[in-house]
C-alpha cells in the first residue's frame, strides 16, 4: 500500500564550525541567502511537496530559528502603523507558513543522533529529511524527485549527485547498481572515503526519504568519524536488510554551510530576482 510522506525532519543542531565566526552567536541556518534565511527555503521546499508536519532538531543558541517562524507582534504592529502593508504581508506570511515542532538535541553527537531524537515524533511512518545547508534550485523540488522514487519502490531513497575526485572525500559515497534513468540501488555506502577508495563518483546530498526501520538501527551505530553517530552508518545497515535507493537530483545544489558555497548561492539567488537581478549583474560585470 502506498504511504504518503507527511513528516519532515530538519536537523539544525550542528555547530557550524566551517562558518565561524559568523556562526558564533547565531545559527548558520539563519544566515540570509539573498533575502531570506537559508532555513526558510528548506521549509518552503517541504511545503511545496505538501509535507507540513515539520520537526526541527535544534540545540543551544538556535532560538532565532523559532523566533523567525513565530509571530512578531511588535514588528507587525509597527508596520501596520506605518502603513507598510507589503512588508507586513511578507512578515505575516512567514509565521503562517505552517506549525513547526522543535526537539532539542542536548549534545551535538552527530546527524544520526539528531535524527534518532525524533523517533517518538515520527513513530511508524516513512519521512523526509532535509539538511538545511543544502539548497537545491530546481524546477521540480528536490524532495519531490525523491518521493517519486519512494512511491515506485517503497524503500528509503537518498539524493545523490556526481562529485569530482577532488571533493569526493567530503561526501557519503554510494556503491550504485543502476536500475533506471538516474535511479540506483545502494549496494553499499561509505562516509568520507579517500578518493582512491570511493566506490563511485556519486555523493549523497542533503535530502533523504527514510523508513522507520532506521530507528532500530541508529542505536546500534558506534561513534564514527569525529566521534559522531553517522547517519551513513545506519543507512549502511539498512541497505543490508532491505533495498535502499538513490536518485540523481536534477537541479543545482549549493552547500551554504561552506563559505564559498554560501557566496555562490547568495549571488545566484539574487541574480534570479526580478527587482535587483539585472542591476547586480551589471555591477558584477563592471567589477
Ligand atoms: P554538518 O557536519 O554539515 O554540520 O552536519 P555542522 O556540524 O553544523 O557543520 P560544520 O561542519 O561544523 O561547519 C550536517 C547536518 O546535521 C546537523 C547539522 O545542523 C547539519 O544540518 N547536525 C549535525 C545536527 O543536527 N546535530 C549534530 O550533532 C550534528
Amino acid at each position: 500500500m502506498e504511504r504518503l510522506i507527511r513528516k519532515a525532519v530538519i536537523p539544525c543542531a550542528g555547530l557550524g564550525t566551517r562558518f565561524l565566526p559568523a556562526t558564533k552567536a547565531q545559527p548558520k541556518e539563519m544566515l540570509p541567502v539573498f533575502d531570506r534565511p537559508a532555513i526558510q527555503y528548506i521549509i518552503e521546499e517541504a511545503l511545496s511537496a505538501r509535507i507540513d508536519n515539520i520537526v526541527l532538531v535544534t540545540g543551544r543558541g538556535k532560538q532565532a530559528i523559532e523566533n523567525h517562524f513565530d509571530k512578531s507582534f511588535e514588528l507587525e504592529h509597527y508596520l501596520k502603523q506605518k502603513k507598510q502593508f507589503r512588508l507586513l504581508k511578507n512578515v505575516e506570511n512567514i509565521s503562517d507558513l505552517t506549525d513547526i515542532f522543535y526537539i532539542r538535541q542536548k549534545e551535538p553527537l552527530g546527524l544520526g543522533h539528531a535524527i534518532n531524537c525524533t523517533r517518538n515524533y515520527i513513530s511508524n511512518e516513512p519521512f523526509a529529511v532535509f539538511l538545511a545547508d543544502d539548497l537545491i534550485y530546481s524546477s521540480q523540488p528536490a524532495i519531490s524527485q525523491l518521493i517519486e522514487v519512494y512511491n515506485k519502490y517503497q524503500g528509503a531513497v537518498l539524493a545523490v549527485e556526481e562529485v569530482s575526485k577532488e571533493f569526493i572525500s567530503q561526501y557519503g559515497v554510494i556503491k550504485p547498481k543502476q536500475i533506471g534513468d538516474g535511479v540506483y540501488i545502494v549496494e553499499d555506502i561509505i562516509e568520507k572515503p579517500a578518493a582512491a577508495a570511493a566506490p563511485s563518483n556519486l555523493g549523497v546530498v542533503g535530502r533523504y526519504i527514510l523508513v522507520p526501520e532506521i530507528f532500530n538501527l541508529l542505536p546500534k551505530v558506534k561513534k564514527g568519524q569525529n566521534g559522531e553517530i553517522q547517519l551513513t552508518d545506519a543507512i549502511r545497515l539498512l541497505a543490508k536488510k532491505m533495498p535502499v535507493y538513490a536518485v540523481k537530483i536534477k537541479g543545482k545544489r549549493y552547500d551554504t554551510g561552506d563559505k564559498l558555497g554560501y557566496m555562490k548561492a547568495s549571488i545566484e539567488y539574487a541574480l534570479r530576482d526580478k527587482e535587483i537581478g539585472a542591476k547586480l549583474k551589471n555591477y558584477i560585470t563592471k567589477l
